[in-house]
């Protein structure tokens, strides 16, 4: 099971995280000179990412990737990478060569087999970021729906009837994403609620089969987890 950390607030999740996430940067750098990190979509992460932007969070040795992209074009406003280069990556020292969106504007199929070429030459990622949705989904891994756990999964999805609008997305597949050294879940906001209790009775959600080889955390703050639950 994973690690379930709750903060007194989404503030100091957002701090905390961020301290944390700078910390490994430098961790990687030290051990391998590169840091990957994988960025979560959806709104919660978004806080964070501007958070990481005050700090000027990033530069050079840093590699952003995408767990998840909605099919919508390169620049429309529900794209999770347009919102990350809004809040934070446009605005820091990371060189564009080292953000990869995945180009879901080409269709699901198809952007899921170059992200895939792409990430062929990428061995763990450090840290993985990823939200949860209240069915218990993250990334554009959904119930209902192949998550890729499965030995031999291909790296990345192409889905398809999403209940989440966008229907058509791109995903990477629970196998990739647990090749990963650390798995970092962001959820706030009392609508969680129910899918985190499920998550912690043992069931078997999208959620429950992503988990980072060296650690796996919950980062909550107290009103999608009340003190005392
Ligand atoms: C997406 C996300 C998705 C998201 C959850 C939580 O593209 O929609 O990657 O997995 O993380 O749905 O979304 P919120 O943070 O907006 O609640």
């Amino acid at each position: 099971m994973p690690e379930w950390r709750v903060f007194a607030s989404a503030d100091a999740l957002v701090s905390e995280l961020a301290d944390a996430l700078c910390a490994e940067a430098k961790t990687a750098i030290v051990a391998h000179g590169v840091f990957h990190l994988v960025l979560a979509g959806g709104s919660t992460p978004l806080a964070l990412y501007r958070e990481l932007a005050t700090r000027q969070a990033g530069d050079a040795r840093w590699h952003i990737w995408y767990g998840d992209e909605r099919c919508l074009p390169a620049d429309h406003p529900e794209r999770n990478s347009v919102m990350a280069e809004a809040a934070w990556l446009a605005v820091s020292r990371i060189p564009p060569e080292n953000r990869r969106p995945i180009p879901a504007e080409l269709g699901a199929v198809e952007a899921a087999a170059r992200y895939a070429g792409w990430l062929k030459a990428v061995a763990d990622f450090d840290v993985v970021l990823l939200g949860m949705g209240e069915d218990g989904h993250t990334a554009s891994l959904f119930p209902d729906h192949d998550w890729g756990d499965a030995p031999g999964s291909p790296d990345v999805l192409a889905v398809f009837d999403a209940p989440k609008p966008p229907p058509e997305r791109v995903s990477l597949s629970a196998a990739r994403l647990n090749r990963s050294r650390r798995a970092w879940f962001v959820v706030t906001g009392s609508g969680k609620r129910e899918a985190l209790l499920r998550w912690k009775r043992g069931e078997k959600l999208p959620v429950s089969v992503v988990r980072g080889r060296l650690e796996t955390v919950v980062c909550l703050d107290q009103v999608a987890w009340p003190a005392g639950k």
